[in-house]
């Protein structure tokens, strides 16, 4: 684990195995000694840390959504060649627009797709969260058997496809997203990327074929059948998204609700304020946003050249947006580093912020609230296992566990049911 004493900030990367566990410390040292540093990730690039730059530049005009060639920037120009295929089907992603053409294809999406209907989400959130935890007994894995299922399932049913096919859709949705966590990446990561696109999307496809021989509804067949003042989308682009809400939706979630696992379990007293009321229980979500920031930067391109504080940004430069570190910034919280789920205002970052802020924010706040009461009604005295080391996930894009062990039938520890009474 890293201390401020011995981090060099020009050792800070995304891929930097000391600061994976715990960023923090790092996190703090770049705020107060380089909170506006020249990075070599992705061939030359910015990495802001402060609240006020994060928030400030996630609204700048002068900074470009196009990202789609990002992850081969990382990668020498003589290997990009192979891969050139990737970026006109990233390109189609809604989260890669800017201006008018992004606010057209987000409008569309909003109103044709079941994301955003609090009676559909919460059934098949419901029906989902019970599926898996009606199997629970004894010891689980917290991310295998619920926090990494569950978004995959709601996420595999919302788009219309068989909710068995989850695991496939989530396998690929991974490998995507590590092209967008990881800074230093090989030809082997690439190709796995782009694998795992040009399967999912030739099953989306075909899913989609299928549903229009056969008069059935998908999520893509409704963003290519109906239109939003006019405006539609082919088959590719609705695919396209359909993949982008699996990747962006999935590896996210899983973290926020690993993340908030093991917060509650370090700060027992709090647990009674996810199960007290709807309301404490939304107020506790938005903390858990904050503290366990799982999307840790937001990636910006520089559209033309530009000074920021001093700073000479060019156009193509990389600018990492870094909500993670400006999500404990002193400036903006007090206490930054407490977990208090009674904290307001809570002006946190971590569903972004601006015209691309999270189109999945309704559904990740509902489905997180209601996964954490229903593993905490259904299992009061969880803990977390402290034999089994959690394994953090292996990159600084996403900050998570990938296995966490809980036990559901250990005692409570005297403190929380004093508590309990208490409420
Ligand atoms: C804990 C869970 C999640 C977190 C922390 C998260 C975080 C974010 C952030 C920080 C952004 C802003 C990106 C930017 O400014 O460029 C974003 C955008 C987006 N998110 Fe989420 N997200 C989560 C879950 C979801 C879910 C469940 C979905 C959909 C099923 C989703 C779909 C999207 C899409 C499509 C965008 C791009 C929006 C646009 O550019 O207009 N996200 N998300």
């Amino acid at each position: 684990m890293v201390t401020q004493v011995e981090f060099d900030p020009a050792a800070f990367s995304l891929s930097n195995p000391d600061l994976i566990a715990d960023p923090y410390p790092a996190y703090a040292l770049m705020r107060s000694a380089d909170p506006i540093h020249r990075s070599a990730m992705y061939g030359g690039s910015w990495v802001l840390f402060a609240y006020e730059d994060v928030a400030a530049l996630l609204c700048d005009p002068r900074l470009t959504n196009n990202r789609a060639t990002l992850p081969l920037k990382a990668l020498p120009a003589g290997q990009r060649a192979e891969f050139a295929d990737i970026v006109p089907v990233l390109d189609n992603w809604v989260a890669f627009f800017d201006g008018s053409r992004h606010w057209m294809r987000r409008r569309h999406m909003n109103q044709v797709c079941d994301l955003f209907t609090k009676d559909v989400l919460t059934r098949v959130i419901q029906e989902s969260i019970d599926m898996l935890l009606d199997r629970w007994n004894g010891r689980h894995d917290v991310i295998a058997d619920f926090a990494r299922p569950l978004p995959a399932i709601v996420i595999t049913r919302l788009l219309g496809s068989p909710w068995e096919d989850h695991e496939k859709l989530a396998a690929w949705s991974d490998r995507i997203a590590y092209l967008f966590g990881a800074s230093a990446l090989t030809v082997d990561d690439l190709r796995a990327g782009q694998a795992a696109l040009h399967a999912f999307a030739s099953y989306l496809r075909e899913q989609a074929h299928e549903a229009m021989c056969t008069g059935a509804t998908t999520m893509v067949t409704r963003m290519t059948s109906e239109t939003t003042r006019e405006f539609s989308f082919t088959v590719e682009e609705a695919c396209a998204q359909a993949m982008l809400l699996m990747f962006a939706g999935v590896e996210p979630t899983r973290y926020l609700i690993g993340n908030a696992v093991h917060a509650l379990d370090a700060s027992p007293r709090q647990r009674r304020l996810v199960t007290f009321s709807e309301r404490t229980r939304a107020i506790a979500v938005e903390e858990f946003l904050r503290h366990g920031t799982p999307v840790q930067y937001i990636g910006r391109m520089a559209a033309e050249d530009f000074t920021y504080k001093g700073h000479r940004i060019e156009a193509g430069q990389p600018v990492l947006l870094y909500v993670g570190s400006a999500n404990r910034d002193a400036a903006q919280f007090p206490d930054p580093e407490v977990l208090d789920l009674t904290r307001r205002p809570n002006l946190h970052l971590a569903l972004g912020k601006g015209p691309h802020n999270c189109i999945g924010a309704f559904l990740v706040r509902v489905q997180t609230a209601m996964a954490l009461h229903s593993l905490l009604t259904r299992f009061p005295d969880l803990r977390v296992v402290k034999e089994t080391a959690p394994i953090s996930n292996t990159n600084l894009g996403f900050h998570g566990f990938n296995s966490l062990t809980v036990d559901t039938s250990a005692q409570r520890p005297d403190d929380q049911v004093g508590l309990d009474a208490a409420l």
